[in-house]
């Protein structure tokens, strides 16, 4: 079976959620096992700035009762760190032989100009399958907000659409009003594809005794983002809306644990399905949902 999406053909429907499976680390634990056993049919890569980012003060995770808040703060080595050094290195880990694993590289500015460049900059590599644009991450101050507000998200894709050639999935963020509208203004302004959900917006207090952040919260930078297991109905909810109302293949993601929960993100309209959180805890999770789901029927 292949499943097509913005034209790239893949063997499944399982790919990872963004900054949720770092290739390069599990390549060195798990060596050849991880190369000749890719567990997602296209990886996406953790979100990428222009500038370098040393992300957000510790403590930067806090565990709740049915899901991780996160308040990473998307570090990484900017645009020309990661085309320099981490990109050959993923290229070898996802092609070679047989093994032909698109990549796409997810991006994050915080003006259409800086979006651009990273669009055209990663645009013009053959090796990137295609690009993500996070306007929903919800743990940077800086960040996309815009990616709430319908009106600016669409003049914001529409700016940097003509960047690249290449598929631009737009992945949107939860913490809005109405996410079909913001999917719908992501279409207009000329996104093939979107993805969700990302994290919820969240806090957690710092136990008693504990040192806390600023006014007593756990997270070094006070607020992060929830995923994991509590949010998957929300997903559930999200993907269903967004699905019934856009003509563009959407991504499904939010605490997918087993492939009875990646089918029913399918059943409401997903075309792929993203495991993010679950990998932490079993590293082998997307592969043993990939086959479960093979296993179903139209899986
Ligand atoms: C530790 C961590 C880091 C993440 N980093 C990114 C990121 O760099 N870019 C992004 O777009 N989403 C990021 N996400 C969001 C995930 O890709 C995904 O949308 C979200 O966690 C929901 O899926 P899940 O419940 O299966 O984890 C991150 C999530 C976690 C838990």
């Amino acid at each position: 079976m292949s499943i097509d999406f913005c034209g790239l053909q893949l063997p499944h429907r399982i790919v990872n959620g963004s900054g949720t499976f770092d290739a390069i680390a599990a390549r060195r634990v798990f060596g050849e096992e991880l190369t000749s056993n890719f567990p997602f049919a296209a990886y996406v890569s953790k979100t990428i700035t222009i500038e370098p980012r040393q992300g957000n003060p510790a403590p930067r995770l806090w565990e709740a009762s049915a899901g991780l808040i996160n308040s990473i703060g998307l570090p990484n080595k900017g645009l020309l760190g990661y085309l320099r050094e981490d990109l050959p290195r993923l290229v070898d880990i996802l092609t070679g032989g047989e093994r032909q694993v698109p990549l796409i590289t997810n991006v994050m500015g915080s003006t259409a100009e800086e979006i651009s460049r990273l669009l055209e900059a990663c645009g013009q590599r053959d090796e990137i399958a295609a690009l993500e644009l996070n306007v929903s991450c919800p743990n940077v101050k800086t960040g996309l907000d815009i990616g709430a507000d319908p009106y600016q998200l669409e003049q914001v894709v529409r700016a940097v659409r003509p960047s690249t050639t290449k598929p631009l999935i737009v992945k949107l963020t939860p913490n809005t009003a109405d996410v079909a509208l913001c999917a719908l203004a992501a279409q207009e302004g000329g996104a093939d594809a979107v993805s969700l959900i990302n994290t919820l917006r969240a806090t957690a207090l710092a136990p008693p005794g504990a040192h806390g952040g600023e006014r007593g919260r756990w997270l070094g930078a006070g607020t992060g983002g929830l995923s994991g297991p509590a949010i998957r109905v929300v997903a559930l909810a999200q993907v269903s809306a967004v699905a019934a109302r856009v003509e563009i293949p959407v991504i499904g993601m939010g605490g997918v644990r087993s492939p009875a929960d990646a089918r029913e993100l399918i059943d409401v309209g997903a075309t792929l399905v993203g495991v993010g959180t679950e990998s932490f805890r079993d590293p082998a999770a997307a592969g043993r949902i990939a086959a479960g789901l093979q296993a179903m029927r139209n899986g």
